[in-house]
């Protein structure tokens, strides 16, 4: 089984990031200098994907102009001896084979991954979800692959999250096959505390047997009156033929304004170019909240709550 085609569903509002995202993708949000999908579609690549499809809705078109060709800049660059910038802008459009389908109505995640369906054919393939960018040693596509083709079944990448965090997620009922790896024997989406099988959630990466086109093509809407895809998967756990892969890898969740700010600064963080002056910025931003904190305290413990001095204590 070779795993050569992946599908990444972009069509959604990003309402959690609005207003930024009423005229830009959020998968088009800068973290640090290239966008969210950069890091989505070279995870892609990293795991050996040959071929990427990219499902997207109106107005997003900045997706695919983000990974052709710009002969004008490409031009000007050139004209003003720019080799390395040229180098980062030729790279976008030739990391990998991308093609784009629109999803016409937000009818749900397992919607968009049934827009799929004529561009993967009778292959399994896998989905990137793009608000969550992973960082890690082996990209985590490619331990879900390697899960996938040694249990000859679709596979999800799933970690343990917090009782509160998880009815905001999926939640998998599993049973230990090997180190890291479960058979997942059923799943929830967005459950309700009493609804929770364990603190496994899904998140964000799948390798999928094309069977799951028909499942989903009798899917009913579920939650949120969408049609999911866990609850397909739902329906390959019950015939057996799915594993959760608890993956090896630090999970970003940039769809959020708290989780996109983290990826911010750790990637930052973690780049040679941006980290002493970061770190430096950082450093004396603390040192700054911790000057005024014992300022604070000293004022409070001196003078009294309430001492009427006009200070905020
Ligand atoms: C989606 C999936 C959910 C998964 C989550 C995190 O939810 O439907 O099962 O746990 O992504 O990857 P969303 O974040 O779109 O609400």
């Amino acid at each position: 089984m070779k795993v050569r085609k992946a599908v990444i569903p972009a069509a959604g509002f990003g309402t959690r990031m609005l207003p930024a995202t009423k005229s830009i993708p959020k998968e088009m949000l800068p973290i640090v200098d290239k966008p969210a999908i950069h890091y989505i579609v070279e995870e892609a690549v990293a795991s050996g994907i040959e071929d990427i499809l990219i499902v997207t809705g109106r107005g997003k078109h900045a997706l695919d102009d983000y990974f052709d060709y710009t002969p004008d800049l490409e031009q000007s660059l050139m004209r003003s001896n720019k080799s390395a910038e040229l180098e980062k802008v030729r790279h976008t459009a030739e990391m990998a084979n991308i093609c784009y389908v629109r999803q016409k109505e937000i009818k749900g995640l397992g919607h968009a991954v049934w827009c799929a369906k004529s561009f993967v054919g009778d292959e399994p393939f896998a989905v990137l979800l793009g608000d969550d960018i992973m960082f890690g040693h082996t990209p985590v596509t490619k331990q879900l692959i390697d899960a996938a083709v040694k249990y000859h079944s679709s596979a999800v990448g799933a970690q343990e999250v917090s009782l509160e965090a998880i009815t905001g997620y999926s939640s998998l009922k599993i049973e230990s096959l090997e180190e890291r790896v479960f058979k997942a024997v059923d799943v929830v989406e967005k459950p309700t505390p009493d609804k929770v099988f364990s603190q496994y959630a899904i998140l964000g990466r799948y390798v999928l047997l094309p069977e799951i086109f028909d499942i989903l093509e009798n899917t009913p809407p579920g939650f949120g009156g969408e049609i999911q895809l866990t609850d397909g998967l739902g329906a390959l756990c019950r015939s057996g033929s799915m594993v959760a892969v608890d993956f090896d890898a630090r999970r970003y969740d940039t769809g959020n304004l708290h989780g996109y700010l983290e990826t911010v600064i750790d990637f930052a963080l973690r780049d040679p170019g941006v980290e002493p002056w970061l770190r430096q910025f950082l450093t004396d931003k603390v040192r700054g909240f911790l000057m005024s904190d014992y300022i604070n305290n000293k004022h409070t413990h001196e003078h009294g709550d309430g001492c009427g001095c006009g200070h905020d204590h």
